[in-house]
């Protein structure tokens, strides 16, 4: 079965399964949203299911609590574990300094109070990935569907004086109705192509009633795994200043390839 995987699901696949090394006995993990962190959803399953790995996780959305409890992982709310040891958790763009662009599945809101309560986060990625500068990516915001079309002008009335190259913004749209996120708000996607700095843009956001939340994780992650279609796996850990490269064998049994959702 690993054999009909595309290039870029075995370089999700090789990222998760390196990531769940870093999980120990007895610690509680924030579980991220994606394709790349269903991977390692089903990766911690089966070391729950065939190791015996003690571990209660965090679900970051209702799709990745599904899946724990199908993998067989103890579920618990992030109020029951108070803190996590670890999050490990997908990314849309991460740049040089493991600042990132999250929230391309809509779960930004609870991935960042996840990630913000865990002593340390680590994102798996595909290399294609990787960004000098972010910003190619779409910068979501979940903003209360209250007055949304306000809070939409006036976000793009921010963009005007920051160090942004594009100023559109979009609803997320669910076929003809808005997107609606596991907190039951509105997406609104931020076509910016380069952002100039991350931090400010981020804070100045937030400020803005109706913005409930922003997909610039800044200063939150501090190890990424990188995942290559070939197997090769990089871990760059920028606190320590190490890198460290291996390969993955596709080895695994053939029911953590099937039916793959996101
Ligand atoms: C979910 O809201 C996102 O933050 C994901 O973590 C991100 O979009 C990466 O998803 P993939 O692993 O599917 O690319």
């Amino acid at each position: 079965m690993a054999g009909e995987l595309s290039p870029i699901d075995k370089a999700k696949f090789v990222a998760a399964k390196r990531a769940v090394d870093f999980v120990e006995n007895g610690m509680k993990v924030g579980l991220g949203t994606g394709s790349t962190a269903a991977w390692m959803v089903r990766c911690l399953g089966e070391l729950v299911r065939e190791d015996g790995l003690k571990i209660v996780g965090v679900p970051t959305s209702s799709r990745t609590a599904d899946l724990a409890r199908q993998v067989g992982i103890k579920v618990v709310s992030l109020d029951e574990a108070k803190w996590l040891d670890l999050t490990i958790d997908g990314a849309d763009e991460f740049d040089m300094d493991l600042n990132l662009i999250k929230g391309g599945g809509g779960a930004l809101l609870q991935e960042k109070i996840v990630a913000t309560a865990s002593d340390q986060m680590i994102v798996i990625a595909d290399v294609a990935k990787q960004v000098a500068q972010l910003g190619a990516f779409p910068l979501p915001v979940e903003v209360v569907p209250f007055g949304w079309q306000t809070t939409k002008a006036l976000v793009e009335e921010t963009l005007s004086s920051m160090d942004v190259l594009g100023h559109t913004t979009t609803l997320r749209m669910n076929g003809d109705r808005p997107f609606i996120t596991d907190e039951g708000n509105y997406i609104v996607d931020l076509h910016l192509h380069r952002i100039g700095n991350g931090r400010q843009l981020s804070l100045v956001l937030n400020q803005i009633p109706g913005v409930v939340e922003n997909g610039l994780f800044i200063d939150i992650c501090d190890i990424v795994v990188i995942g290559h279609g070939d197997g090769r796996v990089e871990v760059r850990d920028v606190t320590a200043g190490t890198v460290e490269e291996t390969r993955i064998e596709f080895t695994s049994s053939d029911n953590m390839f099937a039916d793959l959702g996101d």
